[in-house]
């Protein structure tokens, strides 16, 4: 396994610019989805093939809304059960094998259930069981092989999940500016908490989403249109005549995983803007927290900020995958115990930094470590982007495929491009934009693909060139069968 080459996964910066010259121009146009027999030969293998997941799922229809939980599982036309994960692929519980590009939505940068990892919660398993309630010492070990792979953590918080993490960040900073509002970038998924659910998906809807939310939760709550710096810097002037801007809180690489990308000096700018402005900077690296290199999207980029969101890869793939990190005189406002500030954001969860989640995080970054596991992922999605560029130029389609490492974006119906500019245009294309990108989806596994939604792949340490170059002849064949393909 290679110990050596580049630490990052990604091996050269998009041209931003001409990604959104590409998704303009796909947005602009019809949309060109499957022809409707390569489609019915998508439904019929489901119908055929994939008869134990269909029953299974309609059965859970009886017990759990909607019979999926997860919202990653909810597919076109029914819902995959699954019963097995392995490197790079799955298994569904009639037997099909997939390539596995939804790697459970990003955390498993080393591939599905690495074995090196799993042993170790095992030894853990068996001495202590995977909680006590009380301290253990791979809380401590791995917050600081945290800190020593994020320096600007120095101290960190395990909780629960990335939404949790999310909520305890705000909360301190206003603790600790004494500030209200929290800006984020239009568009950005940072969990699901009352005040984020706001501007969810698609920039400009701010409280469309929001079924069962009072509107004083989000009342504190802003976005800015992303990449328009000029739009953040008016919120903050606004905001210091009404209670002072805590905080700004950013994905690194673009809302929703950079499928909206940032030019490469974005966060600095961001990070010189909340500078000014007394605002805390809040990196939400839920996703490129370790799959973009040991020191995240903030080393890659050079950018210090005063408070991270982990999540996913903080405990490679096991539950519970939450923490917040950074400043120490921030966090401070967390102390439960030694030292603490006496003004107390408080923070909680039974299970939260248990012996399992700790354990299995610590071991999972010690490995990504030794293999340069972020890096081979994103040589992986380097390989994977550049195959279906040639596949979309053959066939003369208007789709784009690009990256950021081992995070993959294809877009074939640009569903997540729309926005509130057009609202007329929003308003008549969401739907079927979104139904072409289910039908991708759904098209994506009959060939023995898996994505995340149809429109994003997650690449891994286990995905050889053989497991790539696999995956884009099947990828060639559905993008064949789009209306209009050469
Ligand atoms: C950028 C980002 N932030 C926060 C979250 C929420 O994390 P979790 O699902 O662990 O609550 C996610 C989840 O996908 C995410 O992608």
């Amino acid at each position: 396994m290679a110990t050596h080459g580049p630490q990052y996964a990604i091996s050269e910066y998009h041209d931003t610019d001409a990604i959104y010259a590409r998704l303009r121009a796909l947005i602009g146009q019809p949309m060109r989805p499957l022809r409707r027999e390569r489609l019915q030969a998508v439904l019929d293998y489901f119908e055929t093939r994939c008869a134990g997941s269909q029953a299974l799922t309609d059965e859970a229809k009886k017990y759990i809304p909607g019979g999926v939980q997860h919202n990653l599982a909810f597919n076109y036309p029914f819902p995959l059960a699954i019963a097995r994960a392995d490197g790079p692929y799955m298994w569904d519980v009639d037997g099909n094998r997939y390539i596995d590009f939804l790697q459970a939505g990003g955390p498993t940068v080393l591939g599905s259930n690495y074995a090196p990892v799993r042993e170790r919660v095992f030894e853990l398993l068996q001495s202590c069981g995977p909680v006590t309630g009380l301290f253990h010492e791979y809380e401590l070990k791995l917050a600081q092989l945290i800190n020593r792979f994020m320096p600007s953590i120095e101290q960190c918080r395990m909780l629960g999940s990335g939404t949790e993490a999310v909520m305890a960040a705000i909360r301190a900073a206003r603790a600790f500016t004494g500030k209200k509002k929290v800006i984020k970038a239009g568009g950005a998924y940072h969990g699901w908490s009352d005040q984020m659910v706001y501007g969810l998906h698609i920039p400009g809807t701010r409280r469309m989403e929001a079924t069962g939310i009072p509107g004083g939760a989000s009342g504190h709550t802003q976005e800015f249109f992303p990449n328009d710096l000029d739009h953040l810097r008016r919120l903050m002037m606004f905001n210091r005549l009404r209670g002072g801007t805590a905080a700004v809180i950013v994905e690194p690489v673009g809302p929703e995983s950079g499928t909206r990308p940032v030019p490469r000096q974005f966060s600095a700018e961001v990070r010189r803007l909340c500078d000014e402005f007394g605002a805390l900077l809040i990196f939400d690296e839920v996703v490129t927290g370790f799959r973009l290199g040991m020191g995240g999207a903030q080393g890659y980029f050079g950018v210090r900020p005063d408070l991270t969101i982990l999540g996913k890869c903080v405990t490679g793939g096991y539950p519970m995958a939450g923490a917040v990190g950074g400043r120490r005189d921030v966090m401070a406002c967390f102390a439960a115990g030694i030292g603490g500030s006496g003004e107390r954001a408080y923070v909680g969860g039974t299970l939260s930094a248990n012996p399992l989640s700790c354990v299995a995080g610590y071991y999972a970054l010690l490995e990504m470590e030794r293999t340069n596991a972020p890096a081979i992922a994103g040589r992986a999605g380097d390989r994977l982007t550049r195959g279906l560029q040639q596949i979309i130029e053959r066939h003369a389609l208007p789709f784009v495929a690009y990256n950021q490492g081992s995070i993959v974006h294809l877009e074939t119906s640009a569903v997540m491009l729309l926005d509130f500019k057009n609202p007329l245009k929003l308003l008549r294309e969401m739907k079927p934009r979104k139904h072409m990108m289910e039908e991708m989806g759904a098209a994506y596994m009959a060939q023995g693909i898996i994505t995340l939604a149809g429109s994003r792949a997650y690449t891994s340490m286990a995905d050889t060139d053989d497991v790539i170059d696999d995956a884009l002849d099947r990828f060639e064949y559905v993008l064949s069968g789009v209306e209009g393909a050469e």
